[in-house]
């Protein structure tokens, strides 16, 4: 078989090394790609944005599967586009991924389905939105509606902070993203996150992760696209799996293809698990980053098969096999990530990462042969254990063999998981 993924991030290079390990593939492209998938797919220049150019070259190597990496494709209709040229591709429509691209859509197939969430109010004005928010005070919790690359969201504590964060949001400070304002509940508890294939009829559900979103030791500081996950997640347990496919999952597949827009590809579930059990917080369309990482390491079945399946309707025909052994990634970003950085820093070396154990690449490049950073997010240091501490212990051994001056990293990943472990 002949496959296409489009990316360029730790997420697709954990993609491209597990699909590469399939025996059903026969010629393996990536597009933009970085080096880490240059060890495992034929790097092609292609502009994603192009869909033409995209479907032209899918034509000329007789492609017979394409793998969509990152959401800001989907939403804007490359796989409708594919498909329309009879192309499988794994990735949902651009209907479909308005589960990511707008969380009013998702807030309201919750509302028509009752999957349990924050209760939440839509507005496309400030005066409005205010006025809901000192009716119902704080905490509570101000999005942008549309994709803002993670920065949308306000966890206001006081009044004061969600009435400055909707006027953020409609004088400009994420684009189109906020010209529509969702203002809900806030909840409390542990966080988790869910993936499941899906194939617009059935959900295969993969495994859970936890990650950590902020750029400071002890979960502090700003929010980042995420500085470190592992899987699975100990809050999840079975019946908290079951809770989530019964109440959340399968709901919104009845609800998505009632709708019309039937979901295929990968549903990536944030929850909130409160008092009540599972909560929805949002739904993502495609693998996590860095969460991607370990979901990969512990994924003992071949992949391609099961990302088949979802793109041709035939999840009820595959199962999926995972490792007990926990696996933990930590994310190496630039100095200065997540505001401002340096770009193009020497990577001196990078260590042999034995079984078990793999260095992926998100924002390298080769410049002249070098290897060097361009991204915020650069390393994906992973390594798996029979607990989380083990996992995290080889995980900071080959940290400490990165030669990278300008790289930093949090040395905690995980510790909800190793307190657990302790207690
Ligand atoms: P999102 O982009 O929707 O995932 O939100 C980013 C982060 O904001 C989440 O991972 C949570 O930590 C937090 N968050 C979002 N919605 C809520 C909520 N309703 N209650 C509490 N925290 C929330
Ligand atoms: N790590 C969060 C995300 O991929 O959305």
């Amino acid at each position: 078989m002949k496959v296409l993924l489009i990316g360029s991030g730790g997420r697709e290079h954990a993609l491209a090394w597990k699909l590469a390990q399939s025996p059903l593939l026969t010629e393996f492209y990536a597009t933009p790609g970085n080096p880490g998938i240059a060890e495992h797919a034929a790097l092609v220049s292609l502009n994603v944005e192009d869909h033409e150019a995209v479907a032209a070259f899918c034509r000329e190597k007789a492609i017979d599967f394409v793998v969509v990496g990152p959401e800001a494709p989907l939403v804007a209709g490359l796989a409708d586009r594919l498909r329309a040229y009879g192309l499988k591709v794994f990735g949902p429509s651009a209907a479909a991924a308005q589960l990511e691209g707008s969380k009013g859509f998702t807030k309201d197939i919750c509302a028509r389905y009752n999957i349990p969430t924050g209760a939440y109010q839509r507005f496309n004005n400030a005066p409005k939105a205010k006025a809901y928010i000192r009716e119902q005070g704080a905490p509570i919790v101000v999005k942008a509606d549309g994709l803002a690359a993670g920065k949308g969201v306000t966890v206001a504590m006081t009044v004061e902070e969600a009435l400055a964060a909707v006027d953020d949001c409609f004088e400009g400070a994420f684009g189109a993203a906020g010209a529509e304002v969702v203002v809900e509940a806030y909840l409390d508890g542990e966080e988790a996150s869910f993936f499941c294939l899906c194939d617009g009829r059935n959900a295969l559900p993969l495994a859970t992760v936890q990650d950590h979103k902020r750029v400071g030791e002890g979960d502090t500081g700003v929010n980042t696209g995420g500085m470190g996950a592992y899987s699975p997640a100990p809050v999840m347990t079975a019946e908290m799996i079951e809770r989530t496919m019964k109440e959340i999952i399968e709901p919104t597949i009845r609800g998505m293809a009632e709708s019309g827009y039937p979901f295929s590809g990968v549903f990536f579930a944030g929850l909130m698990i409160t008092a009540k059990g599972p909560e929805l917080i949002e739904y993502n369309v495609r693998f996590g980053d860095p969460e991607c990482q370990v979901l990969m390491m512990r994924l003992k079945s071949d992949l391609l098969p099961l990302l088949l399946a979802a793109a041709e309707g035939t999840l009820d025909k595959v199962m999926a096999e995972w490792s007990d052994d926990p696996a933990l990634t930590v994310v190496m970003a630039s100095k200065g990530y997540p505001g401002s950085y340096e770009k193009n820093t020497p990577i001196v070396s990078l260590p042999e990462a034995g079984d078990g154990a793999k260095v992926f690449h998100a924002g390298t490049s080769l410049k002249g042969g070098e290897l060097v950073a361009t991204g915020g997010r650069v390393l994906n240091v992973t390594a798996t254990g029979r607990t989380v501490g083990e996992a995290q212990n080889r995980a900071y051994a080959l940290v400490d063999k990165v030669e990278w001056e300008n790289g930093f990293c949090r040395r905690d990943i995980g510790w909800r998981a190793i307190e657990r472990e302790k207690a």
